[in-house]
């Protein structure tokens, strides 16, 4: 299975629910892949954001190696779950879809809400780490059931 996690920046909520899906992916022995991108190119090649990093520091999760990168069409055909934290980043995403197909993979990772943007609030980091982690373990528990 391979995710891809995807906010506009790929700096500060889409590297967490990386890192995060990725620490409970290790710690369950799974072959899964998960990976995040940006609809936006303005941060590309960076580190994410120093405040993402430190939130996530302190829950044991280390992302400072992870490097933002630009969400591409042909993501659409590499991941057979595309989960996106907000409706803007998810009408982006299906302007890119041809296919219905494609269209199935892509959902928003809250299913019917959006995962508010801290870039610009420093305090909303922490709320948006816990939001991000306990839909990353409701998710892995969904789709270890179906599988
Ligand atoms: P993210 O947050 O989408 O959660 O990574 C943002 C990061 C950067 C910008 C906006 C949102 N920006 O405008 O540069």
């Amino acid at each position: 299975m391979k995710i891809l996690m995807v906010c506009l920046g790929n700096i500060c909520r889409s590297p967490l629910a990386h890192g995060i899906m990725q620490s409970l992916i290790t710690a369950a022995k799974l072959d899964w892949t998960v990976d995040s991108a940006g609809t936006g190119g303005w941060h590309i090649g960076e580190a994410p954001d120093r405040r993402a990093i430190a939130v996530a520091r302190r829950y044991g999760v280390d992302i400072s190696s992870q490097r933002a990168q630009q969400f591409q069409p042909h993501h659409l055909d590499e991941y057979d779950h595309i989960l996106v934290m907000d409706r803007s980043n998810l009408s982006h995403v299906l302007a890119m879809a041809d296919t219905a197909e494609q269209r199935s993979r892509v959902q928003l990772f809250l299913e019917d809400d959006e995962v508010p943007d801290p870039y610009f609030g420093d305090h909303l980091f922490e709320p948006v780490y816990q939001l991000v982690a306990a839909r990353c373990e409701a998710l892995l528990q969904q789709w270890r059931d179906q599988a």
